[in-house]
């Protein structure tokens, strides 16, 4: 699989993990930085991995901040990104048999680098069960498609 990775400093070590893993699993990556452990700003990170899986450039991306919670609320901006804070096991899962999440996102302040490194094994071998989930995302990607035609015909007022 081509996979994206992102983080600013507070996740720049638990990437570098990831990224071992990823390799040692057979994955290609595509590392987005950041490069060193100074303080960096995490949607600039956030945007270019976001935007990569948005174009279909790399079918799934990993982005690490403090919390995850930054790095959420930039991927999800994105159209086509689904992306999930998954600090534990179940949520990693789900979030790939529920919601098809394309985008993982972990808190590298949050949880140790076995746990880690666990949830995305998980969820980068554990499919979309599809079904009943999937007219779910259809309902997301219309939703999506009403916000971004009412953007460009009016702002809010
Ligand atoms: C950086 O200090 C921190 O704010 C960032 O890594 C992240 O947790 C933001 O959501």
């Amino acid at each position: 699989m081509l996979v994206a990775i992102g983080s600013d400093h507070a996740g720049f070590e638990m990437k570098q993990d990831i990224l071992n893993l990823l390799k040692e699993l057979g994955h290609e990556c595509v590392d987005f930085g950041t490069d060193t452990p100074q303080s960096v700003d995490y949607p600039d990170f956030g945007e270019k991995v976001s935007s990569a899986v948005s174009c279909g450039k790399v079918e799934r991306g990993i982005l690490i901040c403090g919390t995850g919670i930054g790095m959420s609320i930039v991927a999800n901006k994105f159209p086509n990104v689904r992306a999930a804070l998954c600090n534990e096991l179940f949520s990693a899962r789900m979030s790939r048999m529920h919601n098809d999440a394309n985008i993982l996102v972990v808190g590298g302040r949050i949880i140790g680098r076995d746990l880690a490194k666990a949830i995305v094994h998980t969820w980068l071998t554990t499919p979309f069960e599809s079904g009943r989930h999937l007219s779910r995302l259809r309902k997301i990607s219309i939703i999506e498609q009403k916000v971004l035609k009412n953007k460009s015909e009016k702002t809010c007022s």
